[in-house]
């Protein structure tokens, strides 16, 4: 029979079903974590709020340590900064007792399969870069433990009219993206003090120093209803010495010599060519300068608009040498060509030309024509010649104090030029110490 046929088979089959058994049977290293991970997690759902009565709220209690500033960015408004972030909760369906499984005080669960809060950064424009751990830690009693580190950019106002002696302040706000107040509702894992002046986290190293991470809550009331905010205020300030090498002592050197232009004569047509130059060196540093200074709409650094005054008042002064030097070259035109006229002395051991401040004195020279005009004419033709000569000499005579009215006016000019130059690095100095003091005092 095929029974008979069997028969010495069936030990083998028992053998073999009882290996295919044994595979499907729990055999895990330990038994009591085993055990109680399945029991707390079997009859969870992860859709309800962990508590037992639904009025309760559930209190989550948040954390943040500033670990870097990673980017300041001016122009777009935006912070970047590395962060620790803890957030703890109590879940009233995960407790147990400890003595029933092997005294497990604590174990970690799949964040995916319990419930957790919404908690987001409100001033957050792009998160990234934060990795999605997948774990959290609960213990015996029910409270909840989640750590991550978040590399947030966030929207902030960014004033940058004291660079580089600027501190800014920007704020981290959380709060759930849904649940109101009486659901959820925040507190602080440590206490205010301790959060403010906490530093230990953070790399000190870098262009930014930070002075403190002030923490507040407050419940923001709309018509959504009533949500729990904490907010983080994350004071930080540039280290200027920097910028002060590179950008302020130059800029500073630069107008110096640029002020010292001002001490060639304005008639001196090697103040053109100096000037050019001082110039063509602004344009440098500023093509230089636009790459370090924070560029922003809302507000120019001060030391821009300095700069950008400096060079308004070089290029006013350039225009004024350039008329004098002008109005000088068609005087002199009459006369012979002069190359580079700098010192009085020159002018004197050259030829006959008026110093313009002399004539400005009232010093005219008597008419020639009044002259000739007492002589009683005999010879008509010597006559008519003489008086068309002094109509000639009158007319010149004429142009010429327009002449040294216009290089008086212009010279007078160059003064005040040279004045309100020597406000403005005077108002740039004093301006500058104000703000590194202030920045010091911060
Ligand atoms: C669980 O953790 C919370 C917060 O750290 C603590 O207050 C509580 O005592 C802990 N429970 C046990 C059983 O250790
Ligand atoms: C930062 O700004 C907040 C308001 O936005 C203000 O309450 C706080 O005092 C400021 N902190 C500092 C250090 O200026
Ligand atoms: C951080 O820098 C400041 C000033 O630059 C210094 O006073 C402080 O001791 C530094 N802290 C650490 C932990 O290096």
């Amino acid at each position: 029979t095929p029974a008979g046929a069997m028969a010495p088979l069936w030990p083998f089959i028992l053998v073999a079903a009882s290996e295919i058994l044994a595979i499907d049977t729990p055999h895990p290293r330990n038994p009591a974590l085993y055990r109680l991970t399945k029991q707390l997690l079997q009859k969870y759902h992860k859709a309800v709020r962990p508590v037992h009565h639904w009025t309760e709220a559930t209190m989550v209690y948040l954390d943040v340590f500033v670990h870097a500033v990673l980017d300041v960015d001016a122009q777009n408004q935006k912070l970047k900064t590395s962060i620790w972030y803890h957030e703890v909760w109590d879940d009233e369906f995960l407790s147990w007792n400890p003595s029933m499984f092997d005294e497990i005080r604590e174990i970690s669960l799949p964040l995916s399969d319990i419930w957790a809060p919404d908690i987001i950064i409100n001033e957050f424009v792009d998160i990234e870069g934060s990795p999605d751990l997948p774990y959290v830690y609960v213990n015996s009693s029910g409270t909840i433990k989640n750590s991550k580190p978040i590399q947030v950019v966030s929207a902030c106002a960014l004033e940058t009219y004291a660079f580089p002696f600027d501190t800014h302040n920007c704020s981290l706000t959380f709060s759930s993206v849904l649940h109101t107040v009486q659901d959820v509702d925040l507190a602080f894992l440590r206490s205010k003090e301790n959060t403010k002046h906490d530093k230990k986290e953070f790399l000190n190293d870098s262009e930014w120093e930070l002075l403190s991470v002030s923490p507040t809550y407050n419940i923001l009331q709309s018509s959504a209803g009533d949500f729990a905010q904490i907010r983080f205020n994350v004071v930080i300030r540039r280290r200027p010495l920097v910028y002060i090498v590179s950008l302020l002592i130059p800029s500073i050197f630069l107008m110096l010599v640029d002020l010292g232009s001002f001490y060639l004569p304005p008639t001196c047509r090697a103040r053109i060519v100096f000037k050019t130059s001082v110039l063509v060196g602004y344009t440098v540093f500023r093509v230089n300068m636009s790459d370090e200074m924070p560029r922003s709409a809302l507000s120019t650094p001060l030391i821009g608009v300095f700069f950008t005054v400096c060079m308004a008042l070089l290029v006013i002064s350039l225009f004024t040498s350039i008329l004098l030097v002008r109005l000088l070259h068609d005087e002199w035109s009459i006369g012979q060509e002069r190359p580079l006229l700098c010192f009085q002395g020159d002018t004197d051991a050259d030829g006959p030309r008026v110093d313009p401040r002399a004539q400005l004195a009232g010093i005219a020279e008597p008419s020639i024509c009044q002259e000739h005009q007492v002589q009683p004419g005999t010879l008509q033709e010597v006559w008519l010649e003489l008086k068309s000569i002094g109509t000639y000499f009158q007319t010149w005579e004429q142009a010429d104090q327009q002449e040294v009215k216009w290089l008086a006016l212009l010279e007078r000019f160059d003064r005040l030029l040279f004045q309100a130059y020597t406000i403005v690095l005077g108002l740039y100095t004093v301006t500058l110490s104000s703000l590194w003091a202030l920045w010091g005092s911060s």
